[in-house]
């Protein structure tokens, strides 16, 4: 069985479009493979953050997770930063890591300008997130595009760990492949920018039916349909996209023909889709709700994952100090 390793960010909250792009996925993947998805808190405080809603937020994305369906009996769902050892991998990835390649980064280049002084954090988040990865010798990681230029450097490090220290060694680092997600990337309701906490443009996943309408009221729609008898584009529309994700392909069809003919105007459109919506969320929010009211129990999943977890880091990480030529005896 293949092992797949993925993260998320402690946003807060997960929204519609950390669902359809990825944790969907992440479902049917643990029963195909041995996987471990990961709550990635070491990297949210790369950024500036808040320091006294981190806890929660790590807390509230596992109950999200695990209301969403990841099941603790089939995947490990954990806490980045309760098993140090994937700092530990970092540093040691640090020393065959090109600095280059790390300045390349888009995500470096674009999240470098917001700060004066930029952490050296923010720029070794790659590293960080190789070392997540090769540290349980992944070789499927889940992921939408924008993570494939950290994917290409995730291979090129394991690369060349490999080929200064795994030579004769007969332990290597796997490279990990990307498993691209197949669903159209979602938009923020703004229709302009991916759907993201920080632009305040989600549904979240676990929204009341009655903010659900709120929100889908004003969404933005095809922008060249002005008024009621516009035909629209369901190509161009990002409510006909949240439908691929919640609709059934026949209301999918429907609902494009209306479009396109003007017998629906948005409104109609988004009625619909806020009933499926509705009805697929539903007992998703209950779960969440249900695990809100037993932190204790949430919190004793997540430490017996932390410990399989940690388990599988410390195999990999004996044999990397090994090949490395460090001194033995950190176990004791
Ligand atoms: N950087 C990823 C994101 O922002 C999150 C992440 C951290 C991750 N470590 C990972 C994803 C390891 C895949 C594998 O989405």
């Amino acid at each position: 069985m293949a092992r797949v390793f993925s993260g998320i960010q402690p946003s807060g909250e997960l929204h519609i479009g950390n669902y359809l792009g990825a944790v969907q996925n992440w479902v049917t993947l643990q029963h195909q493979h041995d996987c471990l998805f990961c709550v990635v808190d070491l990297h949210a405080i790369t950024q500036p953050y808040d320091v006294s809603s981190l806890a929660q937020r790590t807390i509230e994305m596992a109950i999200g997770l695990l209301a969403v369906g990841l099941d603790p009996e089939r995947a490990i769902v954990f806490v980045q930063s309760h098993v140090p050892e994937h700092s530990e991998l970092n540093w040691l990835l640090n020393t065959v890591t090109p600095l280059g390649e790390l300045e390349r980064q888009t995500q470096f280049k674009d999240k470098a300008q917001r700060h004066d002084s930029i952490p050296a954090g923010l720029l070794n988040y790659p590293v960080l997130q190789a070392a997540d990865v090769l540290l349980y010798r992944a070789t499927l990681v889940p992921v939408g595009e924008d993570q494939l230029q950290h994917l290409e450097l995730m291979r090129e490090i394991a690369r060349r760990w490999n080929t200064r220290f795994a030579e004769g060694a007969g332990f290597t680092l796997p490279e990990p492949q990307a498993l691209l997600a197949t669903a159209k990337r979602v938009l923020g309701l703004d229709g302009r920018a991916k759907m993201s906490k920080s632009l305040g443009n989600t549904i979240g996943l676990f929204d009341t039916p009655e903010t659900i309408w709120e929100k889908l009221k004003p969404a933005a729609t095809d922008p060249a349909r002005v008024t009621r008898k516009d035909p629209g584009n369901p190509e161009i529309c990002n409510i006909f996209t949240i439908h691929q994700g919640f609709s059934p392909p026949a209301t999918q069809q429907q609902v494009a023909h209306n479009c396109r003919t003007a017998g629906w105007g948005c409104l109609d459109c988004k009625r619909v889709l806020a009933d499926n919506m509705i009805a697929t969320l539903t007992p998703l929010r209950e779960r969440a709700q249900e695990l809100r009211a037993e932190p204790g129990r949430v919190r004793e999943i997540l430490r017996a994952a932390a410990t399989k977890a940690r388990a599988l880091a410390r195999a990999t990480l004996a044999r990397v100090r090994q090949c490395m030529g460090l001194l033995e005896g950190a176990e004791a």
